[in-house]
């Protein structure tokens, strides 16, 4: 993204407050849910950073429905066994009651160990509320997020199917024309995007989250609203490992009860604040209706659910 752009992002975002409207409404109408990635330890030495970030979210945030984790947990195939058991005991802690992953570049790297240790299979939708995720893991060891055509189709039929929903995406990657700077860089993108471009112009998504790039949102914007894509906000929310580059950052995104707007908060989990200046309001193309917050997995051939055939 070019610097203009991510000035008027920044600048675009300065009216909404840095703080969560829970604090001022009713909790019982607020849907909130904790987005991340890129937790990745490379060693015990790292465990500290995704600590870090759990703690402060039993002792400041205590309020989240659910969590959504765009890729990249463990670092290696050496041990990593021993890294998703370290993952999963860490998170509990936070008692969130529901949490929903997708396999990033690193944990395509063993396929069978992300399945075994998760439980989960690498592309799947969640329903909560009148809200549908759809969650596409990648699928091959490469920088690029690659995903398979039979799961762009399965991907497309939702989407074009339950445009009465909010809809998410979450990718590991970003989407080549998200807009993002991200997308600057090859091996960033969405591998063959063009073709979730094309159904985007037709059957627009609400929010696409994607993890992957690392940069501090000091040094990059993590948002971006294309022309391309006016009813899409992409939402990059790496990283919560640690480096030079990379602080402890996840985003909060809050849903209220009748409203359009969905609010998306970045966290600094070091100084256990949000941080001014990086957050969004985007206009929902449907307001969000409160249900009982159960989500569901959805896969479709088992289900019955609208649009497309399972990958
Ligand atoms: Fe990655």
């Amino acid at each position: 993204m070019a610097l203009a752009g991510v000035l008027f992002l920044v600048a675009a975002a300065c009216h909404t407050p840095a703080k969560l409207q829970t604090d001022t409404g009713k909790p019982g109408d607020v849907l909130r849910i904790w987005a991340h990635s890129d937790i990745q330890p490379v060693d015990e030495k790292e465990f500290f950073h995704y600590e870090t970030a759990i703690d402060d979210v039993v002792r400041n945030l205590p309020r989240i429905d659910l969590a959504l984790i765009a890729g990249d947990i463990v670092y290696a195939k050496k041990d990593a066994d021993r890294f998703y058991r370290w993952f999963l005991d860490t998170r509990a802690k936070a008692r969130i009651p529901y949490w929903f992953e997708i396999a990033g570049n690193h944990e395509a790297r063993d396929l069978g160990a992300y399945q075994r240790n998760i439980g989960k299979p690498l592309h799947y939708a969640v329903t909560v509320d009148n809200i549908l995720i759809i969650m596409m893991s990648d699928e091959k060891r490469t920088p690029q997020s690659e995903i398979s055509q039979a799961t762009f189709e399965w991907w497309k039929g939702l989407v074009a199917a339950n445009q009465d929903k909010i809809l998410i995406t979450v990718t590991h990657a970003c989407l080549a024309g998200s807009g993002l700077a991200s997308a600057l860089f090859p091996t960033m993108r969405l591998a063959s995007s063009g073709r979730f471009e094309r159904a985007l112009k037709e059957h627009p998504v609400d929010l696409w989250i994607s993890g992957h790039n690392h940069l501090t949102s000091s040094i990059i914007s993590k948002f971006s609203r294309p022309s391309a894509f006016p009813h899409t906000l992409f939402v990059e929310v790496a990283s919560i490992h640690l480096t030079a580059l990379s602080g402890i950052e996840s985003y909060i995104f809050e849903f209220r009860d009748g409203s359009t707007d969905c609010l998306v908060l970045t966290r600094d989990h070091q100084s256990a604040r949000f941080r001014p200046f990086r957050e969004m309001t985007h206009r929902l193309r449907v307001p969000y209706r409160k249900g009982d917050g159960t989500p569901e997995i959805l896969l479709p051939a088992r289900h019955g659910m609208r649009g497309g055939v399972e990958p």
